[in-house]
């Protein structure tokens, strides 16, 4: 079974890493690689091959930035044509970013088998563009597997058979446990000045934070509130540095007491940072679930989560994003939650799964 595999946008390549891993002893599964180029800098993509070991894609498409329509239109003309030349059985696409809909569209319409890793996790707003994308995707695959239990319940609302549904894990996680011992070996805490559980992180860049004046303005409002309560790390995404200047909000962040704003960590130096922060402030997804898999507090700057379990069972609180309950929710969180848990085939052991189902599928 010759599997192409996809990686596009930054949170893709700590899915794809173990999936690749886990396919490569397997005589049955022929996987191949294909970078499609959505994030292009040394921060946001070349040095997570390296500290994920990723290989060296068999194809980069080099896509780029863009309105989504150009994006995603990008990546499936440059995907079509490289399944011309390297035809696949299977296409497995990861996660919900524009590379992810955009190839799994290329593959259905020609008839090939798509895999969706992390199927049916819903936030029920469809201003994400997300949203859009984990929907279309889903509708559209073969195999849909999913991270949390409650994705069933999803696919199944949306008219999907559920023999079509597997129930494996979270493979984000597979690539933490892998990694963490690694991880806390990073100098990244001294060299940033911060003490284990002394400081708290903040990513932010949905574009509902951060896309328009007013937006921006409460997310500082919100980021002021964590720093005045915390020395605040706050590695900047490329989107919300560029809209905060363009907004002439940056300044006011980076002249902000107590807080040090870096450039967009690598993997390693990330999940060390995570793991002793007294509390993670974002409006991620995946870091929802990484702060679950470690028992750091997250607050969550959103209306909405798709991964409800990282609520009811983890150390994620859902925020909504108005910045004056910041202050009150940061106290709160800092007293930590009990009988918080890792849910369920969070193990390290969900690629194993994956193509343990994909393998059953080729013989
Ligand atoms: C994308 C994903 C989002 C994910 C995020 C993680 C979609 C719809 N969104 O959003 O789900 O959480 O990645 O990072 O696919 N840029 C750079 N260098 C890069 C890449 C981007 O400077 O390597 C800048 C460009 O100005 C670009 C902007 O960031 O226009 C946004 O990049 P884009 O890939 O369009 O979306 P993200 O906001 O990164």
């Amino acid at each position: 079974m010759r599997v192409t595999c996809i990686v596009g946008a930054r949170p893709n390549f700590m899915k794809v890493a173990p999936i690749l891993a886990a396919m490569r002893p397997l005589d049955a599964i022929e996987p191949r690689l294909v970078h499609t180029g959505q994030h292009y800098d040394e921060r946001m993509s070349t040095l997570f091959f390296r500290e994920l070991g990723l290989p060296q894609p068999d194809a980069y498409l080099g896509v780029g930035s863009g309105s989504h329509a150009v994006q995603t239109a990008r990546v499936m003309e440059l995907f079509d044509a490289d399944l011309d030349q390297h035809p696949a059985d299977v296409v497995l696409v990861v996660g919900d970013v524009n590379s992810t809909i955009a190839c799994a569209l290329v593959a259905a319409k020609r008839g090939v088998g798509v895999a969706h890793v992390e199927a049916g996790l819903r936030s029920r707003d469809r201003q994400m563009p997300e949203e859009i994308n984990r929907v279309l995707t889903d509708q559209i695959s073969d195999w849909l597997f999913t991270s949390e239990r409650s994705a069933l319940d999803n696919l199944v609302a949306e008219g999907i058979d559920p023999a079509r549904v597997h129930f494996v894990g979270n493979v984000m996680i597979d690539t933490l446990v892998t990694h963490r011992a690694a991880a806390a070996r990073r100098p990244v805490l001294a060299d940033l000045g911060c003490t284990p559980k002394g400081y708290a992180i903040i990513t932010l860049h949905r574009p509902s934070n951060v896309d328009t004046p007013e937006a921006a303005a409460n997310t500082v409002r919100a980021v002021e509130a964590v720093a005045a309560r915390l020395p605040t790390i706050i590695p900047f995404h490329p989107r919300t540095s560029g809209k905060l200047q363009q907004f002439g909000l940056l300044d006011r962040v980076t002249s902000l007491p107590g807080v040090r704003v870096v450039e967009p960590q690598g993997y390693l130096d990330f999940l060390c940072l995570m793991d002793n922060a007294a509390l993670v402030f974002t409006d991620s997804g995946g870091i929802q679930e990484e702060t679950t898999a470690l028992g750091v507090p997250c607050l969550t700057f959103r209306d909405s989560t798709e991964r409800p379990i990282t609520v009811t069972e983890g150390t994620n609180v859902l925020l909504g994003t108005d910045a004056a309950s910041v202050p009150d929710a940061v106290e709160e969180a800092l007293k930590g939650r009990r009988g918080a848990r890792v849910p369920e085939y969070w193990d390290g052991k969900a690629a194993e799964r994956i193509v343990a189902v994909l393998s059953r599928a080729s013989s």
